[in-house]
């Protein structure tokens, strides 16, 4: 299948997902890695793959490069932007996102990046960990596909509960992403079926 991955920084996820497609592991391939930060590393790490690489912050040139892409699945991976009920419409059930909480709790607006794992920290929360799922018109509300989950431990501070679960993101995220390739994930209304 035809991959299309949006990023706003970094790219770890994105590079946990580069690397099962050239290893097999993933069938399918990355025809574009879009970003609204023309700096985000994670276009760095696609040119370096040689894969099309574009800053882009319209939204509606956005659409259009993923269409003309052929792009079968749209993974955000790290992308810090609302996704309008339009773009959710284009690519319903064909979009998954990576969110560094265990879902419902500490996400929606405002919970990102390292603030996701200040307030788990803030609340005395026991177990965090990350989430995999397609995203429909609410911020990280969508069916759920994947979760995992780490400790928290009594002497984290937000870098070092960050660094826990984004080890789980980068094995949740590549494996959700080679399961849809493989079509073994089926939703129906909020119910998402995974064979593994
Ligand atoms: C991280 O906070 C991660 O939890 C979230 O997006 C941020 C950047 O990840 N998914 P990445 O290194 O750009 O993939």
């Amino acid at each position: 299948l035809n991959i299309g991955v949006l990023v706003s920084g970094g790219g770890s996820n994105l590079q946990a997902i580069i690397d099962d497609c050239e290893n097999g592991e993933i069938k399918g391939n990355i025809k574009v890695v879009i970003s609204n930060k023309e700096d985000a590393f994670g276009l760095e790490r696609a040119r370096k793959h040689n894969i099309r690489a574009v800053f882009e912050k319209n939204e509606d040139k956005v659409i259009k490069i993923l269409k003309e892409e052929n792009v079968d699945l749209v993974v955000l991976a790290g992308y810090l932007k609302i996704i309008s009920p339009k773009f959710v419409s284009e690519f319903e059930n064909k979009m998954m996102n990576i969110h560094p909480s265990l879902i419902p709790s500490f996400c929606g607006d405002g919970f990102y990046g390292e603030k996701v794992h200040q307030a788990v920290i803030g609340y005395g929360a026991k177990v965090s960990g990350a989430t995999v799922h397609f995203v429909n018109e609410e911020a990280d509300a969508g069916p759920i596909i994947m979760q995992d989950t780490v400790k928290v431990m009594d002497n984290d501070d937000a870098k070092t509960l960050a660094k826990r679960v984004l080890e789980v993101e980068h094995t949740i995220l590549p494996r959700c992403v080679k399961l849809f390739c493989e079509g073994k994930i089926s939703v129906e209304g909020r119910k998402v079926k995974v064979s593994e």
